[in-house]
């Protein structure tokens, strides 16, 4: 007799475009515009998935797979695999137990989880309700500086591993949802950081703009500029990772100002919209990193083959923005895990299919831009292919 099993996997989502579907039914139209939305016309929104798309595989055959080492360690932590979760806010919005539940789910699949300065628990609750997660503490500078410090001393207590200073948002884009939607935090939620200071942890709407772009700029500070790195460093011990570079230029200035990573992000598209999808200008931010620092990369990762993509073209890590949001409204925790779990199994099975027994296997000449580009591919060889080729 044959065991039924327990969860019958034909009735679950079996992608992150069904969470994507199924979270977008259940949430309320301003939470899910919130969530979505990307800057004006949202040409990087959908550039972003698709430049991962015009990718195209060279797979290696003949080469025993039947064991795959997926496992990647980054900035001294063991992930298992080469995918963490980046900062999103307010995820109580999606579901009552919001950001534990995604640290429960992090810590189950073994990786880092990134929690945002706006989320709506506090740094000390993720920490102490998931003791053994991995995390990074997303910061914006805030105008007041002492403000800015005292979270940078908190998360340094609470054992955070890594600050990521998001350096794309000098003003919040433009998400032209969140204009015609109002929208507001909904009352019984708070930036649960901010706790102590109730002018920062409510955001109020705001007539005719979006209440929360008008909120963030009377809060972060525009004038950040590469002399606060210093100041930076000269308050916390903890790496310093850059979340918004997309150039050569700036990744060498990273390298010059001290920063411990660069992480490659056009804020899911919510920022800038017309800037180049992440995945195009990954190796340019490689080739000026020279090895020195890690890279990661977010915005559009949806596939576990996108992951290999990303890693062939030289990031050591990759993070998922929107798809937790999504899990988590589907089925808190275990929508999560359950996400998580497709993305790693979706990287195996790419893994194998490529010929890559270790993460170490993933090589540039893995993918092409251009499936018909012949110069490319010897020059990837570096040798000598007959002329009539
Ligand atoms: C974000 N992102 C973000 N980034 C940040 O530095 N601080 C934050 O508070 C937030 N909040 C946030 C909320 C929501 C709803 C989204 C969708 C995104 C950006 C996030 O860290 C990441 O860069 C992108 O989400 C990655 O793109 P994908 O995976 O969403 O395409
Ligand atoms: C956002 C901010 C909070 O993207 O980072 O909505």
């Amino acid at each position: 007799m044959v065991e039924k099993p327990a969860v019958n996997p034909a009735a679950q989502p079996l992608n992150l475009a069904e969470y994507h579907l199924l979270a977008k039914a259940k949430l309320p139209a301003m939470v899910y515009g919130y969530y979505a939305s990307g800057a004006d016309d949202e040409q990087t929104l959908r550039d972003n998935e698709d430049a991962f798309r015009r990718l195209r595989f060279r797979p290696r055959v003949l080469i025993d797979v039947s064991r795959v080492d997926m496992t990647k360690q980054v900035m001294g932590i063991d992930l298992s695999f080469p995918l963490m979760v980046a900062p999103t806010a307010m995820q109580r919005m999606a579901h009552p137990e919001g950001e534990l539940a995604t640290a429960r789910a992090v810590a189950r699949i073994g990786t880092v989880m990134g929690l945002s300065s706006w989320a709506t628990t506090s740094l000390e609750d993720v920490a102490a309700h998931v003791p053994g997660l991995p995390k990074f503490f997303q910061l914006y500078v805030y105008k007041d500086r002492a403000i800015t410090e005292r979270l940078v001393r908190r998360a340094e207590r609470a054992g955070f591993r890594a600050i990521a200073l998001t350096v794309d948002t000098p003003q919040l884009g433009r998400r032209e949802a969140d204009i015609r939607n109002q929208f507001q935090l909904p009352p019984h939620l708070s930036l649960a950081n901010f706790s102590d200071m109730k002018d920062f942890a409510e955001v109020k709407g705001g007539a005719g703009a979006s209440g929360l772009a008008s909120y963030v700029a009377s809060l972060i500070d525009a004038s950040l500029n590469w002399n606060d790195i210093a100041w930076l460093k000269s308050i916390t011990r903890l790496p310093i990772l850059l979340k918004g570079v997309v150039t050569a230029e700036d990744a060498q200035r990273a390298l010059q100002y001290g920063a411990d990573g660069i992480w490659v992000s056009n804020h899911g598209a919510r920022q800038l919209d017309g800037v180049t999808a992440t995945v195009d200008c990954l190796e340019e931010v490689v080739q000026a990193a020279r090895g020195r620092i890690p890279v990661f990369i977010d915005s559009g990762v949806r596939r576990g083959t996108d992951v290999l993509k990303a890693l062939a073209l030289g990031a050591d890590a990759v993070l998922i923005g929107r798809p937790i949001v999504w899990g988590l409204a589907v089925d808190g925790e275990e929508g999560v895990y359950r996400l998580l779990s497709l993305l790693k199994d979706e990287f195996k099975l790419a893994m194998q299919l490529c010929g890559c027994q270790k993460v170490s296997d993933i090589r540039r000449e893995l993918v092409v831009r251009d499936a018909f580009a012949p110069y490319d591919v010897r020059q990837m060889l570096s040798v000598k292919m007959p002329s009539k080729l």
